[in-house]
C-alpha cells in the first residue's frame, strides 16, 4: 500500500536547492535517473536552467528555477510552482550552501553572517516551508546536506562554515521530531571533502594533497555516492530513520 499523499500513477517530485552546479547538480541528476522529476532551484537562476535543460531538455521532468534559499517567499513562490506543474512535491533536499577559508580571527562580523546565512538560513526556511506542506498532505522527505565541518569543527574551511554545519545537524533533528508524527522524515547527510570543483577551486593543490594523505581511506569523496544517500533516503521505505546524521567522510571523523 502507497503511504498517504502517493499517487502511484505519478512520477515523484523532488526540490534541489543550490542545484545549478556541483554536488547538487549531481543529486539532481541522481534523482531524474531514478524517475523522479527534478525542480533543479539556485540563486544563479540562468545556470539552473542551464542545468535543468542537461537532463531534460523538453522541461517536462526537470525544471530550472531561481531561488534564493535565505528568503522564505522564494520557496513559497517554486513550491507553488511545482504544485501547478507536476501536482505535488515529495522530496526536498536543502544543498545551498557557501564555503569560504578564512583565518579565525579574520573573520569579519558580515563575512560571518553571510556564511551563517548562506548555509542555515536555507534549511530553516526549506523544512519550514516544505515541512507544513508535507506535514498537511501527511508524506514527505527532507534531505539536508550538513559536512564534516560541522561535527570536527573545519578542516580546510572557515568557523562560521563550520557553526552553520553543526546548527543544520541540530536542525534536522528538531525537525524531525515536530514533522515524524505527520510522515515526514528528516535526515542529514555529513561529507568529508569531495572530489567537487568548489573542493579544488578553494583549497591549493598542496594543501589538498596533504588533506588527501591525512583521510585514512585516501581519497576525496565520490560527490554519486552522497547523491546515492540522497535518494536512499528519499524512499518512501525510509520511514523509519528520522533525526539522523549519516556520514560519510573517509574516516577522518569516526563516533
Ligand atoms: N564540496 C565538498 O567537499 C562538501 C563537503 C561537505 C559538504 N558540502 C556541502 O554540499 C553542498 C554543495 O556544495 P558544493 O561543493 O557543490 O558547492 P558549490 O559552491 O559548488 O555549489 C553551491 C551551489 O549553491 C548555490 N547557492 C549559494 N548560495 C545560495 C543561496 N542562498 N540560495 C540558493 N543557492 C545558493 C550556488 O550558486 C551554487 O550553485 C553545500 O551545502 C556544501 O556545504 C560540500
Amino acid at each position: 500500500m502507497s503511504p498517504a499523499g502517493w499517487e502511484d500513477d505519478q512520477p515523484r517530485v523532488v526540490l534541489v536547492t543550490g542545484a545549478a552546479r556541483g554536488l547538487g547538480a549531481c543529486i539532481a541528476s541522481r534523482f531524474y535517473d531514478r524517475g523522479y522529476r527534478v525542480a533543479v532551484t539556485d540563486l544563479d537562476e540562468e545556470a539552473a536552467v542551464k542545468t535543468a535543460a542537461a537532463l531534460d531538455p523538453t522541461g517536462s521532468s526537470a525544471v530550472g528555477l531561481g531561488l534564493d534559499a535565505r528568503d522564505k517567499a522564494a520557496f513559497v513562490r517554486v513550491l507553488a510552482d511545482l504544485v501547478a506543474r507536476w501536482g505535488a512535491v515529495h522530496v526536498l533536499v536543502n544543498n545551498a550552501g557557501l564555503s569560504k577559508v578564512e583565518a579565525l580571527m579574520d573573520i569579519t562580523p558580515d563575512s560571518f553572517g553571510a556564511v551563517v546565512s548562506a548555509n542555515l538560513d536555507g534549511t530553516f526556511l526549506g523544512c519550514q516551508v516544505l515541512g507544513a506542506y508535507f506535514a498537511d498532505r501527511g508524506y514527505g522527505r527532507i534531505v539536508n546536506i550538513a559536512s564534516l565541518a560541522g561535527q570536527n569543527g573545519g578542516t580546510a574551511t572557515g568557523a562560521h562554515y563550520a557553526s552553520a554545519k553543526g546548527g543544520v545537524i541540530t536542525l534536522t533533528k528538531v525537525f524531525a521530531r515536530e514533522l515524524g508524527p505527520q510522515g515526514v522524515t528528516v535526515n542529514a547527510i555529513s561529507p568529508g571533502p569531495q572530489e567537487l570543483p568548489s573542493v579544488r577551486e578553494s583549497v591549493d593543490p598542496d594543501r589538498l594533497a596533504q588533506i588527501e594523505a591525512s583521510i585514512p581511506v585516501r581519497r576525496l569523496g565520490r560527490p554519486e555516492f552522497i547523491a546515492d544517500m540522497a535518494v536512499l533516503l528519499a524512499a518512501d521505505t525510509a520511514d523509519t530513520v528520522t533525526g539522523a546524521c549519516w556520514d560519510a567522510n573517509g574516516g577522518l571523523y569516526l563516533r
